[in-house]
């Protein structure tokens, strides 16, 4: 017994002195950090600070420390290895100590999420409030690319400036433009700039991913959700895109297309998450010769054979080129782009009646007429809702009451699934800051 004591006694002798050893180890590491003007520790805690220690982890996954640690090489030694087992470059204390804040650095240079937008004629309010719903519910930093008539350019330019004390967003303002030789009939497309889209690969070049949305899409949950697909990519897929149509027997490609379409119903893209380094990389089997042409030299054949067979625009040219190339799209499930046609004579995607919708997408005007009162009502209430927090919870209430009215039209008969995920947004948004934004 008295041996076991001993034994005991010695054992917290040494774990007493490797403490000691390694606060001493510390102490020195601290100096050496002022010593040398900014080390790692101090330099640590005032970018933490610097950053408002605004923890944006979720979804994020492990980000390399820009400066690079060289005392603590890898996370996962410090924590299973005692101090002494570490190879001599590496430091556990002060591993332990930098971990702390590491959590936090960590996601410091989180990569952004790029998002497109096409505005043309009169959607300015519209595209604000596009936008504002990404930034209400969003966690990472949101770079916007904005392309827009030249005579919008200032009002985006104002609305967005009086937002910029949020700082989590930036924006960049482009003009509309087209391949020159071809302009003309790229503009008269469908709708005038929607061919836009087309060219966002060739134009934004230094960006590697870009998720592309109308300008009558609502975000009802984070855009970093979507933008989670991107890592789910097998190694043929470059975008992704949701079915046009849940029931083929109101499917529009199916029953009228005079082209060749993706999948049973085609592919709607009025949400389309891209890889565009993938995009522009990728040769594309078509069928106008039978060499694979890249991005940029198959639009234009492309609209050449099919311009007078045509009807949705470049919709229809992205289904034609996924139809030769299927292994190349990812495709999500309808509550990510939800539109009309989901619940317009009875509903239809099953995924959105489970869990809610995700994105909603008003096309066919229905958040300015009354054809639909469902969407409008949600598309008010989140364009009469500003930033703050209180604004944003009693949000909710009004929106179920409006909902209520609306039980006459089959999307109103299930307005539960229109705010389901969106509850939840605005929960998950007051758990995450409750004192900041
Ligand atoms: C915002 O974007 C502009 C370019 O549009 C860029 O010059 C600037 O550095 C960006 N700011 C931040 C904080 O990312
Ligand atoms: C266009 O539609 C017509 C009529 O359906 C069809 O005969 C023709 O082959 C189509 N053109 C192309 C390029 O698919
Ligand atoms: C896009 O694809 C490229 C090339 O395969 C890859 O390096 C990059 O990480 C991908 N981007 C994202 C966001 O997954
Ligand atoms: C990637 O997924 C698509 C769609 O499921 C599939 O067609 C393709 O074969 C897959 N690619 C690889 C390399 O597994
Ligand atoms: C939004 O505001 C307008 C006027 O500013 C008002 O008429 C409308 O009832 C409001 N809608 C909702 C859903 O709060």
């Amino acid at each position: 017994m008295r041996r076991y004591l001993r034994i005991v006694v010695l054992c917290l002798a040494c774990g007493f002195c490797s403490l000691l050893y390694a606060f001493s180890q510390l102490a020195v590491s601290l100096e050496e950090g002022a010593g040398d003007g900014g080390g790692k520790p101090q330099a640590a805690v005032a970018s933490w600070l610097a950053g408002g220690g605004r923890s944006t982890l979720r979804g994020a996954g492990p980000v390399a420390h820009p400066g690079g640690s060289d005392r603590c090489k890898d996370f996962s030694l410090c924590y299973w290895n005692p101090y002494w087992m570490l190879p001599s470059d590496v430091c556990g204390m002060n591993c332990f100590w930098e971990a702390s804040f590491r959590y936090n650095l960590k996601i410091q240079p989180v990569e952004k999420i790029h998002l497109a937008v096409v505005a043309c004629g009169e959607r300015l309010e519209e595209t604000m409030t596009m936008l504002k719903s990404a930034i209400i519910f969003s966690i990472r930093p949101l770079q916007f690319h904005i392309f827009a008539e030249d005579q919008l350019h200032h009002s985006f330019k104002g609305r967005l400036d009086s937002w910029s004390f949020l700082q989590t967003f930036n924006y960049t303002l482009y003009p509309i433009t087209f391949p020159s030789e071809n302009a003309a009939e790229w503009k008269k497309l469908f709708k005038p700039c929607a061919s836009q889209r087309l060219f966002l690969p060739l134009i934004l070049k230094e960006v590697d991913s870009l998720l592309y949305v109308d300008t009558d899409i609502l975000f009802l949950r984070p855009v970093d959700d979507i933008w989670s697909f991107l890592k789910k990519f097998n190694s043929t897929q470059i975008a992704a895109m949701a079915p046009e149509h849940e029931e083929p027997r109101i499917g529009w490609y199916n029953r009228f297309a005079r082209h060749p379409y993706y999948g049973k119903t085609g592919v709607n893209s009025g949400v389309m998450l891209m890889n565009m380094t993938r995009m522009r990389r990728k040769y594309f089997k078509n069928d106008m010769t039978t060499v694979r042409l890249q991005w940029g030299d198959i639009l234009m054949p492309l609209l050449k054979k099919y311009k007078l067979n045509i009807t949705w625009g470049d919709q229809d040219l992205l289904n034609i080129m996924f139809s030769h190339n299927p292994e190349s799209l990812f495709v999500f499930p309808c509550q990510w782009n939800y539109r009309p046609d989901h619940c317009i004579y009875g509903s239809n995607c099953q995924e959105a009646e489970e869990d809610g919708i995700f994105i909603l997408h008003g096309n066919r005007g229905v958040y300015h007429d009354d054809k639909q009162p469902a969407f409008r009502a949600v598309y008010e209430a989140l364009r009469n809702c500003s930033f703050e927090d209180d604004n944003i919870r009693s949000l909710l209430k009004p929106l179920e009451l409006e909902l209520q009215k609306t039980v006459h039209t089959y999307c109103g008969k299930i307005y539960k699934i229109f705010i389901k995920q969106l509850a939840k947004s605005v929960r998950d948004r007051y758990a995450r800051s409750p004192k900041e934004k």
